[in-house]
C-alpha cells in the first residue's frame, strides 16, 4: 500500500517508434517503466514508417499499461491521473497512446494530463537526480529537436535557442545512413566513431551570429559532399575517423551554445536530455566544459535518455500538481511547441 500523500502517475507514450507505460510515485520515483521498442522492425526501411508505427502502437499499447500496472504493484484505482503525450511526434502515433489514456480516464474517472514530449524529456534527470530543483539550463537534443531551455520552474520553460532547420539527431541519423550504418544511425554512429581521429575531417560551421540558434542544415550538407566527393575521386572515408569527427564537430557545437548561455544568464546548472544526449562524444565535450567553466553538469543515465513513459510521468505530475486537467477535447498536436505557451 501507498502512503495516501504519495500521488502516482500514469505515464503512456507513442510519438515515435516506443509504445511506453510507467508509474511514478512524486514526479521522482520509479515504480515501473515498460517499453516496447519497435526499432529492430523499422530497420528494415531504414527508418519509421509512419502508418506501421501506429499499427504497433495499437498492439501494444494495452499490455505495456497493464504490464507497468502489475510491476508497479497498482491497479487503475491507486492512479491519481493519467498523464499522456499529445505532441510533438507522429500524428497517427500519438493518437494511438491518447485514445488509449482517454479510455482509461472515461472507464474510471481519472483526470487525464496532457504532456508536452520535450517536457518529459527535461524530467528525465529529476528521475535520475532526487536533489535536482529548477532553475536551471537545458539542452534538449533528440531525433526532431536542438533547443536550449531556461528551466524557471517544474512548468514555467523558456526557449532561448533553437534549431533553424535540422535537428542534431536527424544530422547524426542522415550522416550514418549514407556511411552505410543504418537505422537507428545515432548509436552505431556513436559506436563506430570510438578510437577514431576528431581531427581528420573538417566540416561547415554553425553561423548563427549572437543567437542561441542553431542550424545544423549546412554541416550535414557538408558532410555528405566530402563524402561524395572522396567517392568520385575514387577514394573512400575511413568510417571511423569520419564519424569521430562529426560527432565531435557537433558536440563542439552544442557545448559552444551551452556555455554562451551560461554567460549570458549567470545559470552555472546544466542538464542535457533527449535521446543525443545518450551520445558519448557529447558527453566527453560536456564533462570538458563543465569542469572549464565550473558548470554544475546533469544528464539522465541511458534508458532514460531515449523515448520512455517514466520521463512523461514525472512532467505529468508537475503539471498535475500545477493545476494542469484535460479533457476528452485533447488531441495530437504533432508540432507541438515547447515553451510558455505549451508548457
Ligand atoms: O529522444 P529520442 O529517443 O526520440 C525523439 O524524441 O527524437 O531521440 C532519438 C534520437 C535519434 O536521432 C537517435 O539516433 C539518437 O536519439 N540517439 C543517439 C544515440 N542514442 C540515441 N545519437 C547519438 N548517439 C547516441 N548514442
Amino acid at each position: 500500500m501507498e502512503d495516501k500523500k504519495d500521488i502516482l502517475i500514469l505515464g503512456i507514450e507513442s510519438s515515435c517508434d516506443e509504445t511506453a507505460a510507467a508509474v511514478v510515485k512524486n514526479g521522482r520515483e520509479i515504480l515501473s517503466d515498460v517499453i516496447a521498442s519497435q526499432a529492430d522492425f523499422h530497420e528494415q526501411y531504414g527508418g519509421v514508417v509512419p502508418e506501421l508505427a501506429s499499427r504497433m502502437h495499437v498492439d501494444a499499447a494495452y499490455p505495456c499499461i497493464d504490464s507497468a500496472l502489475k510491476q508497479a504493484g497498482v491497479t487503475l484505482d491507486d492512479i491519481d491521473a493519467v498523464a499522456v503525450t499529445y505532441g510533438p511526434g507522429l500524428v497517427g502515433a500519438l493518437l494511438v497512446g491518447l485514445s488509449a489514456a482517454k479510455g482509461l480516464c472515461a472507464a474510471s474517472g481519472k483526470p487525464l494530463v496532457g504532456v508536452n514530449h520535450l517536457h518529459g524529456h527535461i524530467c528525465a534527470n529529476y528521475l535520475c537526480f532526487s536533489q535536482l530543483e529548477p532553475e536551471f539550463l537545458c539542452l534538449c537534443v533528440s531525433g526532431g529537436n536542438t533547443q536550449i531551455i531556461h528551466v524557471k520552474s517544474y512548468t514555467e520553460l523558456v526557449i532561448l535557442g533553437k534549431t533553424r532547420d535540422d535537428a542534431a539527431g536527424e544530422a547524426i541519423d542522415k550522416i550514418a545512413r549514407v556511411i552505410g550504418l543504418g537505422y537507428p544511425g545515432g548509436p552505431k554512429m556513436d559506436k563506430v566513431g570510438q578510437g577514431g581521429d576528431i581531427h581528420a575531417y573538417e566540416f561547415a560551421h554553425n553561423h548563427m551570429g549572437d543567437t542561441l540558434d542553431f542550424s545544423f542544415s549546412g554541416i550535414k550538407t557538408s558532410a555528405l559532399n566530402l563524402i561524395n566527393q572522396t567517392r568520385q575521386k575514387g577514394g573512400d572515408i575511413n568510417v571511423s575517423d569520419f564519424a569521430a569527427s562529426y560527432q565531435d564537430h557537433i558536440a563542439t557545437i552544442l557545448a559552444d551554445h551551452i556555455v554562451k548561455a551560461s554567460k549570458k544568464t549567470g545559470i552555472k546548472k546544466v542538464c542535457l536530455a533527449g535521446g543525443v544526449s545518450a551520445n558519448s562524444f557529447l558527453r566527453k565535450k560536456f564533462d570538458e566544459i563543465s569542469s572549464k567553466y565550473d558548470l554544475e553538469l546533469y544528464y539522465p543515465n541511458l534508458r532514460l535518455c531515449t523515448d520512455n513513459a517514466a520521463m512523461i510521468a514525472s512532467a505529468g505530475y508537475y503539471e498535475f500538481i500545477n493545476g494542469r486537467r484535460d479533457d476528452m477535447s485533447l488531441n495530437a498536436a504533432p508540432s507541438l511547441k515547447l515553451g510558455r505557451k505549451d508548457a
